[in-house]
């Protein structure tokens, strides 16, 4: 099968872990998901038997939270996600043995880009098609963070820091400058966070969502119908997918929302508490 599951050293976690694979493979996840997430778990198992520690690239936020849901339940595995600060979309993985992982990897170099953009305001588009410009791949890009008129702060795989710095000199037509900056001082918006709870007859995503993103269930229905929902960054397509707690449901336009805890309430129904990233 995917993993050789006696190799990871594991016994009791066996059971779930088959479990999750399953879930991969029956096509909840995208394939290619799938893919990444094999190889990840892969890294983590040779990682863990010779005692080192190794990193992955940046990964794309589903590939992140599928790997990091498997890796935590291997026993001889401690696995840390980073992306340079606190709500980065893009990280890295690094996995190893928990005596061995036991400080965060200093894997991930901030650069500033500066220029005139009083003029010519650029896009996320813009950095990303002028950084890839240069000839580097997305993988060893993390995320953007736009400082409008002041340009853009970048995550990225210190080995590019030289690089990049040599490189880019322009960003569309606006002529750029790059100064590497410790991670300390980026400087981005913290997430506007809601908490709040629900209680429903069921974990079923009209009827969590609705009640998460303040619509009618009706609205909600037709939103999955037009593709606007996902799941985990997975297009729900049907109303009767249920959630459990870790899941985050996406609207499109409406931002997102986390599944805490979830209780069974006396009654038979379900106390969610959720929280919403505005
Ligand atoms: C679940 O139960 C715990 C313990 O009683 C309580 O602290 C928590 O607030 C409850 N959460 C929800 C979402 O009801």
């Amino acid at each position: 099968m995917l993993v050789s599951v006696a190799a990871l050293g594991i016994s009791q976690t066996v059971q779930a872990l088959k479990g999750e694979v399953d879930n991969l493979l029956t096509g909840a996840v995208e394939r290619s998901v799938t893919k990444d997430v094999k190889h990840i778990l892969e890294m983590a198992r040779r990682a863990s038997s010779r005692r080192e520690v190794l990193h992955t690239d940046f990964l794309t936020p589903p590939v992140l939270k599928e790997s990091m849901q498997v890796l935590e339940k291997l026993a001889d595995v401690k696995a840390i996600a980073q992306g340079g600060y606190p709500q980065a979309e893009r990280c890295r993985i690094s996995v190893g043995h928990p005596e061995e992982l036991t400080s965060d990897p200093d894997i991930i170099s901030a650069l500033s880009i500066t220029g005139n953009f009083q003029f010519e305001p650029c896009s996320h588009g813009d950095f990303l098609g002028s950084i890839l410009g240069t000839g580097i791949v997305r993988e060893k890009l993390g995320d953007i963070i736009l400082k409008g008129e002041q340009g853009a702060q970048i995550m990225v795989v210190p080995e590019l820091v030289e690089f990049l710095m040599s490189s880019l000199d322009k960003v569309r037509n606006v002529p750029v400058s790059c100064t590497k900056i410790p991670l300390i001082s980026l400087d981005y918006e913290p997430p506007r966070i809601t908490k709040f709870k629900t209680v429903e007859a069921s974990l079923r995503v009209d009827a969590v969502a609705s009640a998460g993103f303040k619509v009618s269930r009706s609205k909600l229905v037709d939103m999955i119908s037009n593709g606007d929902v996902r799941i985990n960054w997975n297009p729900v397509t049907s109303k009767g997918t249920t959630l459990k707690s870790g899941d985050i449901v996406s609207v499109s336009g409406k931002g997102r929302l986390k599944i805490g805890e979830i209780n069974s309430t006396r009654k038979g129904k379900f106390a969610v508490e959720l929280i919403r990233y505005l």
